[in-house]
């Protein structure tokens, strides 16, 4: 939900009382981990020399390493071009198509291996195994049916509300395919956020499936895109056609009715496309490749922009030197597509690579927490990349699950929070069985690829950091004056890049100033300048350097909160909140969580003459169901008769959070009600 007055490009210039950053426990120094001689002999970054390759001086043109992965239709003649600051343009002049790129240029020599295997949640459906020659006869097909059944065309927006089926992946390489733009939102997400991206993005066309399963049950999905479609005609963005797959064939698992003219099922009209072949377009290296939207500060969320070379190029890259892909690797990465984690490592960045990505329906732990072992063992898989929340969920539920099973892993990645040093020997022990490399990968939505995490094979790991800047990054940490914070201080700032890389979003759709104003305008030392060495990015992200150069992320400095790996926008919860009725005002805060690494206490007051009620708390957890998704539900929801304000009638969210937290309030004297304060302290606390 976006409040009217939020529709404007206002820019998330952080002014926050409390973040995620200040709650943080600042762990102590741990000792180095390092890689077997077994690992560094067989890795893509086994010779120091290519950190020479990568070093400053010789930036931008490293990263033609890159680029040189890929095949272009047409070689750059710019590698960077710095004209129009901070909206960096690489590799310009160059042409591809990254649905070639992923997929045509396998076939002649691995047309039969596969490029994704699907695991579906029941047990008793066969595991699929996609080859590249199927893949391309899917995307194929797909391509055709989207430009001649639904008319898009090079550069349409087309949303994809899609889960965990290899429908998802097909989907996003045939819109490659066409040079249209795929906009995935999670499919989590509810019918209302789905709505909101769909008329931001202003596409025509929605694809989606009618159910999919989920921890035993088969859930409606269709549901959500008649919500989704509403939502967007609201917006004035109407969608013209919605692609229904059917995740059993024949059979239909939504209890929605089809609209006439509008809602069609995809295996109904597919047939007219048998073997149909879709010459992929020659796409300039600049163009969009795809949206991504991610939360901020205000309650719009932002279609982030990333490109089709730089974008490709970087994930590429990264895949082969911090993931260690090679052809033959069989690598799982736990994410779901929906999120950028999905979007550069499940899909692109490997099949740019021809190697066998692994993806799954269902959860880890259902219908028990051996599944990801079992499959492991299956399947054969040798790189396993996840988040710290599944770690401690596959920690608390099967601590001694993995050694009943009998597979090997080379290298482990953990990415979307900082993990905890214990979390991360566990991971190491039991999951890694002493043997697997473990990579820390910190990144973001906005960053396309891994910014954060030390070369496998060349440097030590260390529990808790996400190691150096990546190949060709250069990160630093200013403070609120701009200083840098030098390492080894002790000291905490915000972390900053101070380079371009490939991989950096292109702008916010449609908001070219809230871009500008969000990550560059901190710490730009002149406006006027077109070096990049005055631009550079800031990261919303609290963190501490030691002296050995190795970050450690604390969270974000901003009005985000990352529950387990997903961003929320503390503007948007307090929005979905305020359309309960009886609610008058409403604070979202960041709490510890064992679990989840951060989740998401609210507080609220009521309008007068309305009384507190277990009815009310409920009424707000399913308006943020129904705003936002399930995920963003929250922990916990204090009902209290007033909130801390300052005499201006701002909310001191920092107060809150320091009581939900049992921390420090800090100064409650220049409050208009301090007295509120210990009430809600002594109400709140008791009940925890
Ligand atoms: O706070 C950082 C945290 O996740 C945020 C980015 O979230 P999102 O855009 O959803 O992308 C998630 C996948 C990259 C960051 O601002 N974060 C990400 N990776 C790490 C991390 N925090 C600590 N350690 C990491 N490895």
């Amino acid at each position: 939900m976006v409040a009217a007055d939020d529709r404007d490009t206002r820019a998330d210039v952080p002014e926050v009382e409390v973040s995620e950053a200040q709650i943080a426990v600042h762990w102590r120094e741990e000792p180095y981990y390092y890689p077997s001689a077994k690992f560094i002999a067989q890795a893509n970054a086994g010779d120091p020399a290519i950190l020479e390759r990568f070093s400053e001086q010789n930036f931008p043109e490293c990263f033609r390493v890159y680029a040189d992965l890929l095949s272009w239709d047409a070689y750059w003649h710019t590698t960077l071009d710095t004209s129009n600051p901070p909206f960096w343009k690489w590799f310009v002049g160059g042409r591809l198509n990254a649905c070639y790129n992923c997929v045509d240029r396998h076939l002649a020599a691995s047309a039969n291996k596969a490029a994704f295997i699907w695991v579906p949640e029941p047990e008793n459906e066969p595991t699929l195994a996609l080859t590249y020659q199927e893949l391309y006869r899917r995307v194929n097909e797909f391509a055709a049916l989207l430009r001649d059944f639904a008319g898009v065309k090079t550069g349409d927006r087309v949303t994809l509300h899609l889960p965990m089926v290899p429908e998802l992946p097909i989907a996003m390489l045939a819109c490659a395919r066409l040079g249209a733009i795929h906009s995935q939102v999670f499919a989590g997400f509810s019918g209302a956020a789905c709505g909101d991206r769909i008329a931001d993005a202003e596409s025509k066309v929605l694809i989606t499936m009618d159910g999919y399963y989920r921890a035993g049950d088969l859930l409606d999905h269709k549901v959500k895109a008649d919500e989704a479609v509403a939502r967007a005609a609201q917006q004035g963005c109407t969608v013209e056609k919605v692609l229904v797959f059917r995740r059993h064939a024949g059979q239909y698992a939504s209890k929605s009715p089809m609209v006439d003219g509008r809602d069609f099922f995809v295996d109904d009209i597919l047939p007219q496309f048998r073997n149909k072949l879709v010459a992929p377009v020659s796409m300039p290296a600049e163009s969009t490749l795809f949206l991504m939207y991610t939360s901020g500060t205000t309650g719009r969320p932002k279609g982030c922009q990333h490109s089709t070379g730089g974008y490709l190029s970087y994930v590429a890259g990264t895949s082969k030197y911090y993931l260690d892909i090679h052809p033959e690797d069989t690598y799982w990465c736990f994410a779901d597509i929906g999120w950028i984690t999905g979007h550069s490592y499940i899909v692109y960045g490997p099949l740019a690579l021809g190697t066998t990505s692994v993806m799954y329906e269902g959860t880890p732990t259902y219908p028990d927490a051996g599944r990801p072992w079992r499959i492991a063992e299956r399947l054969g898989v040798n790189i396993f990349h996840t988040s710290p929340t599944t770690i401690r969920m596959l920690r608390k539920v099967g601590p001694d699950e993995p050694a009943k099973y009998n597979y090997h892993f080379k290298l482990m990645t953990t990415v979307g929070e900082p993990i905890e040093p214990d979390v991360w020997r566990w991971y190491y022990d039991v999951i890694g069985k002493g043997e697997a490399v473990i990579t820390d990968t910190w990144w973001q939505t906005e960053t396309g690829g891994f910014l954060g995490c030390q070369l496998p094979a060349l440097a030590p790991m260390k529990p808790g950091s996400c190691g150096p800047g990546v190949l060709g990054v250069f990160p630093v940490i200013y403070d609120e004056n701009g200083e840098v914070v030098p390492p080894g201080s002790g000291r905490a700032g915000n972390m900053c890049i101070r380079n371009p890389w490939p991989g950096v979003f292109q702008g916010i759709w449609k908001q070219p100033e809230r871009f500008v104003q969000t990550y560059y305008a901190k710490y730009c030392r002149n406006p006027e300048s077109k070096d990049w060495r005055d631009w550079p990015y800031f990261s919303g992200d609290g963190a501490v350097q030691a002296a050995d150069g190795y970050f450690r992320i604390l969270g974000r400095v901003d009005d985000v909160i990352n529950v387990a790996g997903h961003r929320l926008g503390t503007k948007e919860l307090e929005s979905a909140t305020l359309t309960v009725p009886e609610i008058a005002e409403a604070a979202a805060v960041p709490v510890m969580d064992e679990l989840r690494g951060r989740a998401v206490e609210m507080y609220v007051t009521l309008k007068p003459g309305v009384a507190a009620s277990t009815e009310i708390t409920e009424k707000v957890t399913k308006a943020i169901e129904t705003e936002i998704g399930k995920i963003a539900r929250p922990k916990s929801i204090w009902i209290v008769s007033d909130l801390p304000k300052t005499r201006s009638a701002k909310i001191m969210r920092r107060i809150l959070a320091g009581i939900s937290n049992f921390t420090d309030v800090g100064d409650t004297t220049t409050l208009a009600n301090p007295e509120v304060v210990e009430e809600i302290r002594r109400a709140v606390q008791k009940a925890k």
